[in-house]
């Protein structure tokens, strides 16, 4: 697994107001942790920029060594580390499930590639891969985007509110994925409002009023 090391410090964002205020993190191979925070807390906003696909104001983000900065194409060092999940799969509609899944490995020059029949044993996505996506439902959309996720082999999943359109059978499935995903060394960062869920992660952080807060057990 290729080695992830990930640090914000003191990290700033404003757009009409004060989003991200100073928020403080470190996340590495081993680490699941998963984020909790009322709508409009900022989490996405955190994602994405985590996700190197926004900016930021103030204080440092470190991904592996090099300073993350405004206004500098990041999409190289994205794809060969990070595997974005949505809440809304953000899938290509006029792409089969299969096309979906390979996309990634059309801009890619270095990553190993995944076993792709593998992947779609795991994600028990094989009678499914020459339909359009437009024809699934929304848990083997959410496999068919996991997939993608994973298929340039990531160092680093960021998931926000991933199983949030999904029914309690699927967002099992989906967690599921997720930990044994995590056990092969790959850092995960899971926004999620369900409390079921952020109790099974080993790292439990609320965004409040701008900054992440660790669970203080009573
Ligand atoms: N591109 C943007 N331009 C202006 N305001 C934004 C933008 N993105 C998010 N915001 C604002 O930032 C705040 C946090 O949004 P977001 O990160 O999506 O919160 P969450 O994911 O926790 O619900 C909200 O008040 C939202 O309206
Ligand atoms: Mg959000």
């Amino acid at each position: 697994m290729k080695e992830l090391d990930l640090r914000l410090r003191h990290l700033k964002k404003s757009y009409t107001r004060e989003v991200l205020k100073d928020v403080n993190l470190r996340v590495d191979n081993s680490s699941y942790v998963c984020i909790v925070g009322k709508s409009g807390s900022g989490k996405s906003t955190m994602l994405n920029i985590l996700g190197l696909v926004e900016g930021y104001d103030a204080g440092q983000y470190y991904f592996n060594g090099t300073l993350i900065k405004n206004y500098v194409d990041y999409s190289r060092l994205r794809l060969e580390n990070i595997g974005f999940i949505f809440q809304s799969y953000n899938l290509i509609p006029t792409l089969s499930c299969r096309e979906n899944i390979m996309l990634p490995t059309l801009y890619n020059r270095h990553n190993k590639v995944q076993d792709f029949d593998e992947l779609v044993q795991m994600l028990d996505l094989g009678p499914l891969l020459s339909q359009r996506v437009t024809t699934l439902s929304g848990g083997e959309k959410q496999r068919v985007a996991i997939a993608r996720a994973l298929i340039l082999d990531p160092c680093l999943i960021l998931a926000d509110e991933p199983t949030g359109n999904l029914d309690p059978v699927n967002r099992e499935i989906i967690f599921r994925l997720l930990k044994s995903e995590h056990k092969k060394g790959r850092g995960i960062i899971l926004i999620t409002h369900d409390a079921d869920t952020a109790a099974q992660a080993e790292t439990k952080l609320t965004l409040y009023d701008g900054a992440l807060w660790r669970e203080v057990s009573a």
